[in-house]
């Protein structure tokens, strides 16, 4: 999936603002960083402010080229996390915030980032967890069924049981594991929840006629209103998996 940079700074800026709390994390003495799906970078700079050696990278071109415009002084690398090039080296800790749910094969993530860890090497992330955006999911299926339109989810959200299982098989030593509900203003007033599909499902928006598409959201807003409207705001129905976790 592409992204357009610009509306994920100014709409979709509570991804890293959420995000910075992961920061706490990271050891207080500097220590080289690879920011894995650095999206705008604007975390990557974050940690660079707190003293650390921080490279970005991101398979999006439109999210590496607005990192570098707004970040110039820092690194960031067009990459994919699963098809890494020789360029990448070697690292103390791996930081990624809101991106493992993109990411269908986790044993080639996880074996990948140990490959770039050093020697207890540290893995700080958080991405979604298990019944993430649950009501929103379930009303976007069904709408797609009543359209006939057949649906693969794009997410893999995890619980900390099945992730906890994960880490040990890949040899990495869990020092914090946990998931939690953060439910989530989305901006926009009225158009919120709208704006926030057209990001997320662009590409299953994108197989649907105008017509459909329109009836489809105004449907879903109609369902979804009792659980996620919130006076003058929709509120996503958020829950995170936040990660710790050394490499043996
Ligand atoms: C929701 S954004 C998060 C960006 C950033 N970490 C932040 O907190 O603002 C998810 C990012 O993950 C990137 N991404 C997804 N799959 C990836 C992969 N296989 N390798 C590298 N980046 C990936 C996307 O391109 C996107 O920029």
């Amino acid at each position: 999936m592409e992204w357009d940079a610009k509306k994920y700074n100014t709409t979709h800026d509570f991804i890293f603002k959420y995000g910075a709390g992961l920061l706490e994390l990271l050891p207080k003495e500097p220590k080289k960083v690879l920011d894995i799906g650095c999206g705008t970078g604007e975390l990557t700079n974050q940690m660079a402010e707190l003293g650390h050696v921080v490279t970005g990278i991101d398979q999006s071109v439109n999210m590496i080229n607005q990192a570098k415009e707004s970040y110039p002084d820092l690194t960031f690398l067009q990459e994919d996390i699963l098809n890494l090039s020789d360029q990448i080296g070697l690292y103390d800790i791996a930081f990624s915030n809101a991106v493992f749910h993109w990411i269908s094969d986790q044993e080639l993530l996880l074996k990948n980032i140990s490959e770039h860890l050093n020697p207890n090497g540290q893995l700080i992330c958080e991405f979604g967890a298990v019944g993430n955006v649950q009501a929103i999911r379930e009303a976007f299926g069904r709408e797609l069924r009543m359209l006939g339109v057949s649906f693969e989810e794009p997410f893999c959200f995890t619980s900390v049981e099945d992730y906890r299982v994960l880490l040990e098989k890949n040899h990495f030593e869990v020092v914090e594991i946990l998931e939690y509900e953060r439910p989530t203003p989305l901006k926009g007033g009225e158009s919120g929840l709208r704006a926030w599909m057209e990001q997320f499902y662009a590409a299953e928006l994108g197989e649907l006629t105008d017509d459909q598409k329109e009836k489809l959201l105004a449907n879903m807003e109609r369902d979804l209103k009792p659980k996620l409207w919130k006076e003058d705001h929709w509120e996503a129905d958020y829950r995170r998996l936040r990660i710790n976790a050394v490499k043996l």
